[in-house]
């Protein structure tokens, strides 16, 4: 049965992998353009309420939807193991591999936004709203890790787009088979790692969290983060065009 093949395992695992990422990417779009918005216009009864039976259970389906995206796309990577037919060493200095490794770090940080950051930080504003709902006392460090929360979960809205155009233009639209040049992927590797590093310590409120801010604008509203997230993938589109000379296309 082809199912039991390396080939059939790597189709499953290929499948799951892409229902995994659309569960996860769809929650994070519906808690940033949906859940968001909506709980600012409702007042605080409903909206403890609803952090309670809501976004509770909405995190549950989020941060595995996050674990298994991640695994499954370790496990695509080990099954098709480093041979020509696979990702050696080839694979990484063509565009499609240069795409794929800035999807993964990215994604990589996304899924570590999602497990260090944005979960933890949630705990305390639920464990807020429900004790509030009790009669309880209000806990005063709930605003401030609903914006450390916030302010990851915008970033990975950021990081998303991009991460998609690598993973799906790697089989679909990036050249798998022209090498990129030494220095353009030198540069390649070098702007996609320092804006991961620069985005990342932004989100984790390094360079402050105060809204209003230039570096905060971002994460200010929904569609400015959209904004940015689209900037980021057609800046990586683009990348191969002006840099490394091969456009990509169908
Ligand atoms: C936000 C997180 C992620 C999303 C939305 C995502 C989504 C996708 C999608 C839609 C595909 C396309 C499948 C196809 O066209 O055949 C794909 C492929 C792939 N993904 Fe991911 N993925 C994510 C994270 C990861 C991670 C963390 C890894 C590895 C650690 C990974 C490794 C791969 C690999 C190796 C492929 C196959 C690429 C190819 O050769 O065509 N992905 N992913």
């Amino acid at each position: 049965m082809v199912f039991f093949t390396k080939g059939g395992f790597l189709g499953a695992m290929r499948m799951s992998h892409v229902i995994f990422a659309v569960m996860w990417m769809g929650l994070l779009w519906f808690f940033n353009f949906i859940q968001v918005p909506a709980y600012a216009e409702m007042e605080a009864g409903a909206r403890n309420n609803a952090f309670d039976k809501l976004t509770w259970r909405a995190l549950w389906w989020f941060r595995w939807a996050a674990m298994a995206t991640w695994v499954s796309g370790l496990l695509i990577l080990a099954i098709a193991g480093g041979g020509d037919e696979g990702y050696g060493s080839l694979f990484w200095k063509t565009p499609a591999g240069g795409m794929l490794a800035v999807a993964i770090v990215f994604s990589t940080i996304m899924a570590a936004n999602v497990w260090m950051i944005i979960w933890p930080n949630q705990q305390i504003v639920i464990a807020n709203a429900r004790a509030v709902s009790a009669g309880g006392e209000a806990n005063p460090e709930a605003p401030k890790a609903a914006r450390r929360a916030a302010m990851a979960s915008r970033q990975n809205l950021i990081f998303s787009l991009t991460v998609i155009l690598g993973m799906v233009g790697t089989s679909h639209f990036f050249g798998r088979f022209d090498q990129m040049g030494g220095g353009s992927r030198a540069i390649f590797y070098i702007i996609a790692i320092a804006i991961a590093v620069a985005l990342e310590l932004n989100a984790v409120g390094k360079f402050g969290t105060e809204a209003g801010k230039p570096n905060t604008k971002m994460y200010d509203t929904h569609t400015m983060a959209l904004y940015y997230a689209l900037g980021l993938m057609v800046f990586f589109w683009l990348f191969f065009e002006i840099v490394a000379g091969k456009a990509p296309g169908l």
